[in-house]
């Protein structure tokens, strides 16, 4: 005799309609925050593949309308932007530039598409010549003096139409900074989505060949954090809410499922998790050689974000999964 005293866990499996009446996290298109890297050229068609992405581009303020209206046409609802300067220097001046190559493209978003949500990334390093995320004395990051620049850079992305401003560069006291200069500006309603808990990490490698924004000299584990760090995410996490930070971050995301988790239950604000760069091409290059199923593979992922307590989702698989979606 086989007891029926024990859980059947199967019945609640049993078909599709079935598991989908019981599921208990959803990815959908308004949670999801597409990533486009914008080139400032001459040349309209410019679009460049990034060998270690396959499928993701350096593009042309031309061809970043375009791609952004594909996507948009399959119900993209937010991206953010990452720039390439046609010339750097050493304090980035082209991070605050009211015609740099971010804020034109910001200009150009919302013109077209008034409801596309679109974020700035506010970081330096994109636009220094040294390839660091704040000004640079003696081989070493100055943390005071680059809050300025920073707060100047998020200022020209609001003046410019950004919907939110999200400072990625880990210097301490930049949402504060970025926070009284919005405000004065009159962008009090500007929000500001802080990459709070970033991680120095080598998940990162491929978006510096997309964003050539490779540091020079040394690395960033003075200002990013030390991976091995949990406890830490949290004092960087009320660090930023007490300055004044709308939504928390945490990135890498697949690594750091942990970390989203204790931001989640530590707090009450909106949480969103980076997958990023390395991640992409991870899956990617399993899927390209055949190894994993891509779709099933990436839904896969992107629900352990939602699992985790993540509420948004920036991810370069954006455009793909919204196609999913629309199946
Ligand atoms: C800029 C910035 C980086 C990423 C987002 N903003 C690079 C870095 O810190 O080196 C990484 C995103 C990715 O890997 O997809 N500071």
């Amino acid at each position: 005799m086989i007891p029926n005293d024990f859980y059947r866990g199967r019945r609640l499996r049993s078909s599709l309609t079935m598991r989908e009446l019981v599921r208990e996290n959803q990815v959908s298109a308004s949670d999801l925050i597409m990533p486009y890297f914008v080139v400032e050229t001459d040349d309209e068609d410019f679009k460049k593949e990034i060998s270690s992405m396959p499928g993701q581009y350096q593009l042309s303020l031309k061809q970043l309308e375009k791609r952004v209206e594909e996507a948009v046409n399959n119900g993209l609802k937010s991206c953010i932007l990452f720039g390439i300067p046609a010339e750097k220097d050493d304090v980035g001046s082209q991070a605050y530039d009211d015609s740099g190559i971010v804020q034109k493209a910001i200009r150009l978003l919302k013109d077209r598409w008034p409801n596309l949500i679109v974020c700035a990334d506010t970081c330096l390093c994109e636009y220094t010549s040294h390839g660091h995320c704040g000004i640079v004395k003696n081989e070493y990051v100055q943390n005071d003096p680059t809050l300025n620049l920073l707060a100047r850079a998020a200022v020209a992305q609001a003046r410019a139409g950004a919907d939110i401003v999200a400072p990625s560069d880990m210097m301490d006291g930049r949402v504060a900074a970025i926070r009284d200069a919005l405000d004065e500006e009159g962008f009090t309603n500007t929000p500001i989505m802080s990459y709070a808990v970033k991680y120095a990490s080598a998940f990162y490698g491929p978006f510096r060949e997309a964003a050539e924004s490779t540091p020079q000299f040394g690395d960033r584990k003075t200002y990013q954090m030390d991976p091995p760090n949990s406890r830490e995410a949290m004092r960087e996490a009320v660090a930023d809410l007490e300055e004044g930070a709308d939504i928390l971050m945490v990135k890498p995301g697949m690594p750091y499922l942990d970390i989203i988790r204790q931001v989640r239950d530590n707090f009450d604000t909106p949480v969103a998790a980076y997958q990023v760069s390395g991640e992409y091409s991870m899956i990617k290059a399993a899927a390209l050689n055949g190894w994993v199923d891509e779709e099933a593979v990436v839904m896969e992922s992107l629900i352990a974000f939602k699992r985790a307590g993540a509420d948004l989702i920036l991810t370069y698989f954006t455009e793909d999964v919204l196609k999913v979606l629309n199946k």
